[in-house]
């Protein structure tokens, strides 16, 4: 694919009317899971790395991960730290060679988090104004984990949700290049029901009006019908990860019946083989393929 850097990719994805997939690791058996499920579907792909997900595997060793499958498979893959919530460690992505930096400012109040992410844009397009900077507007959680009720301080009800206005100040005071608006996602997902519906009408009308794509957090629970109607109301990238922690868990719960097994290298093959049949079903789901 020619596609070269992050901004292309959204225009390609607008121009499509389909949405990126981004898909968080830990390890290097998601991140071959996830490559390789974008590669053989001929999309670009974005991978994530939490604050938590970063510190484990190392930005610089994420980063060069990303930089030979790349040359390797010939394709467009980029790389975005994730839910960031510093300077210091915004800066840290950026120096390491990041496509892109969520800040995440979404439990405080919308003028500290316009005041704070607003430094955050200033500090990145200071040092390579390609970097995009992604800003949230509206609590939805922390974690990417299963739970039993709807987390602490997460409010779904219309009332609750960001109003088209806040969306566009936000975009406007801070200069995001993207905005993640909570419209009744959440992060994570409840063990044996599915996630609740999303505001479709609220996702169009700020779409209307905020002026940069828009990125759908907490994809893990959401039904395919909500996945649908919120591509065709105009999100860019989709995020999932509470999905692929459990089938890598599965994976390596799985593979480790077998006692014998004790190569790591044929114990994980089993988590990236669940990994990835959960990646291309979703890729294909957003690329317009089902
Ligand atoms: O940024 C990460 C995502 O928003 C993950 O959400 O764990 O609910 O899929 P999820
Ligand atoms: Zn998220």
């Amino acid at each position: 694919m020619r596609i070269k850097t992050l901004r292309s990719a959204i225009e390609w994805a607008k121009d499509k009317g389909v949405a990126l997939g981004h898909f968080n690791i830990s390890d290097i058996s998601a991140f071959h899971a996830i490559t390789k499920a974008a590669k053989e579907l001929g999309v670009p792909i974005i991978i994530g790395t939490s604050e938590g997900e970063a510190d484990y595997i190392d930005l610089d060793v994420a980063m060069a991960m990303v930089i030979d499958a790349r040359k390797e498979l010939d394709h467009p893959i980029f790389l975005n730290a994730d839910h960031f919530r510093s300077l210091e460690k915004v800066r840290e992505a950026v120096i390491a060679g990041y496509d892109s930096v969520i800040f995440d400012a979404a439990g405080q109040s919308i003028d500290e988090n316009i005041e704070k992410t607003k430094e955050v844009v200033d500090l990145v397009k200071t040092i390579d104004k390609e970097i995009f900077v992604e800003g949230e507007l509206g609590y939805i959680g922390e974690s990417s984990k299963i739970f039993e009720e709807i987390p602490e301080g997460v409010e779904i009800v219309r009332d609750a949700l960001p109003i088209p206005e806040d969306v566009a100040r936000f975009v406007k005071e801070t200069g995001v290049d993207l905005i993640a608006p909570a419209v009744g996602n959440l992060h994570g997902m409840f063990k044996d029901a599915p996630n609740p519906k999303l505001d479709i009408d609220l996702i169009k009308s700020i779409g209307v009006s905020a002026g940069v794509p828009m990125v759908l957090h907490g994809g893990s629970g959401i039904s395919d019908e909500d996945f649908k109607s919120a591509i065709e109301a105009g999100m860019r990238i989709i995020h999932v990860n509470t999905e692929i922690r459990v089938a890598w868990r599965e994976g390596i719960e799985d593979a480790l019946e077998d006692k014998s097994k004790i190569a790591p290298y044929k114990v994980f093959p089993e988590s990236e083989d669940k990994i990835y049949k959960i990646v291309l079903d979703r890729l294909k789901l957003f690329n317009g393929m089902l």
